[in-house]
């Protein structure tokens, strides 16, 4: 492999494959058209190796714990910023001045309304339903109510339909929680802001008046921040393939957000805090740990270990601190998942097979214990994950639509089935 092409010598044949820079990270090697030179395809399950496109929007460091929304730094966003000036940056690729800022800000608020039609939507759920069930279903439905801004060929379509998910998506989140509660949906505020008002349709009751704690709403904000994107992730990957076919930007975000329920992905929460649960006190860790080794146990240390990530997930040091400023707000002084979940990463992180494996604390690991001590049923987590990750996915989308060599996303295989045959008639098999 030398300066800018690469070659492969395959059946005798020389191959030459370009190799493009980006402008940090891993080169590439362009192989788009190794199967025409030589009628092979390459071969990587879980796409180890594999980039699926070009993007200017997030970068991971896996090995040094970086992550960067258009270059800035996660933990400096956390800090400094509020969750819709995150979105403004990830979709616009700039911050944006205070003009800016808050003509976002009151774009995003006066669209937090849902068709008043997707609340009978909601009644045909049974209220046991899983409220990821409910998100995936009335996501969907959303290109059954807004079909002004379904045409992805049209920018401004493009533009009501982003607003429209990243406004409407904590409504649905609420709507979802407060039908599996058996409580009255509450409408949005406009006078107060997006993680206000998503705290408050989620815990405001007809009875009384509520008030919301603003170290709470800076807290999940701060949390909103975290989630929003991460490269081509599993369901970022499925909003991209389910784009390329030109399905319209709801039904995309819809199956991104089936694809994030799994618990290997965005459903690790509440998997995580099940675990911490399940192992209920410091002395199960042992017990817990050697079943984690264990080749022979499915079990798996959920909210540990990562595709990216060999080294500490930059987003669960800042989590963990979200965690100790949240218990401490609401006065919460022993919590035992917190404790179970301290010495087990402090065991994890001290045995060979997760140093040697580079298995660190992800995002997921500690982000339960906070939104339990909120008052957030488990069953909730991942649909607030699916909240945050939208403008992840909107923007991911656009970029891709707005890419002019983008195509229809189409892998091949590995065939290892029957050659052709011939049929046999059912008398003689
Ligand atoms: C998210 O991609 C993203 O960016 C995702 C995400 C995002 O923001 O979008 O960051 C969000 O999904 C975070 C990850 C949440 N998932 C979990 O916490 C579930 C538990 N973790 C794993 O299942 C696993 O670590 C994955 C799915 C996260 C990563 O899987 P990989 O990269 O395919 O790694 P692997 O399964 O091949 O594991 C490598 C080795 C294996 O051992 P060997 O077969 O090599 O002997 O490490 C072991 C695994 O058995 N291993 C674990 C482990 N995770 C991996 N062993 C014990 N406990 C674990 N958690």
């Amino acid at each position: 492999m030398s300066g800018t092409s690469s070659q492969l010598q395959v059946d005798g044949k020389t191959v030459d494959m370009a190799i493009k820079t980006g402008s940090i990270g891993p080169s590439v090697i362009d192989i788009g058209k190794l199967y025409a030179q030589t009628g092979m395809f390459t071969y990587d399950p879980g796409f180890t190796s594999t980039a699926s496109c070009e993007s200017k929007i997030t970068y991971i460091d896996g090995d040094e714990g970086v992550l960067l929304y258009r270059g800035y730094p996660i933990e400096q966003l956390a800090e400094h910023g509020d969750f819709l000036e995150t979105c403004y940056l990830l979709l616009e690729g700039e911050l944006p001045t205070a003009a800016q800022k808050a003509d976002f800000d009151y774009r995003v608020t006066r669209h937090t309304m849902v068709h008043e039609q997707m609340a009978r939507f909601f009644q045909g759920f049974r209220r046991d339903a899983h409220p990821m069930a409910v998100m995936v279903g009335s996501i969907g439905a959303m290109s059954a109510f807004y079909h002004d801004s379904t045409d992805i060929s049209d920018p401004h379509q493009r533009m009501v339909a982003s607003m429209r998910m990243i406004a409407k998506m904590p409504t649905l989140a609420a709507m979802a929680f407060k039908y599996t509660v058996g409580q009255p949906f509450v409408y949005p505020l406009n006078s107060l802001d997006y993680t206000s008002n998503f705290l408050r349709m989620c815990f405001a009751v007809p009875a009384e008046e509520y008030k919301v704690n603003p170290v709470l709403a800076r807290a999940l904000d701060r949390i909103f921040i975290l989630h929003a994107d991460h490269e081509q992730n599993a369901s970022t990957s499925t909003v991209r393939l389910a784009g390329s076919s030109g399905a319209n930007p709801f039904a995309c975000i819809a199956a991104g957000t089936a694809c994030l329920w799994g618990p290997a992905h965005g459903g690790a929460n509440e998997a995580a805090l099940k675990m911490l649960e399940e192992i209920g006190s410091v002395d199960n860790i042992p017990k817990y740990i050697a079943k984690a080794k264990d080749k022979n146990d499915p079990f798996r240390l959920m909210g540990f270990g990562h595709r990216v990530y060999k080294n500490y997930d930059p987003r669960a040091k800042i989590m963990q601190k979200t965690t100790h400023e949240v218990l401490n707000e609401l006065g919460i002084k022993d919590d035992p998942l917190l404790d179970v979940a301290i010495e087990l990463e402090r065991i994890a992180l001290s045995d060979s097979y997760f140093i040697e494996k580079k298995l660190y604390p992800n995002i997921d690991f500690y982000s339960g214990i906070t939104l339990k001590a909120m008052g957030f049923p488990t069953s909730m987590f991942t649909a607030l994950f699916a909240l945050a990750r939208t403008v992840g996915w909107i923007a991911q989308w656009k970029e891709m639509i707005e890419d002019p060599s983008q195509r229809i996303g189409r892998p091949r295989q590995l065939y290892t089935g029957a050659a052709s045959r011939d049929y046999t008639p059912i008398g003689r098999r």
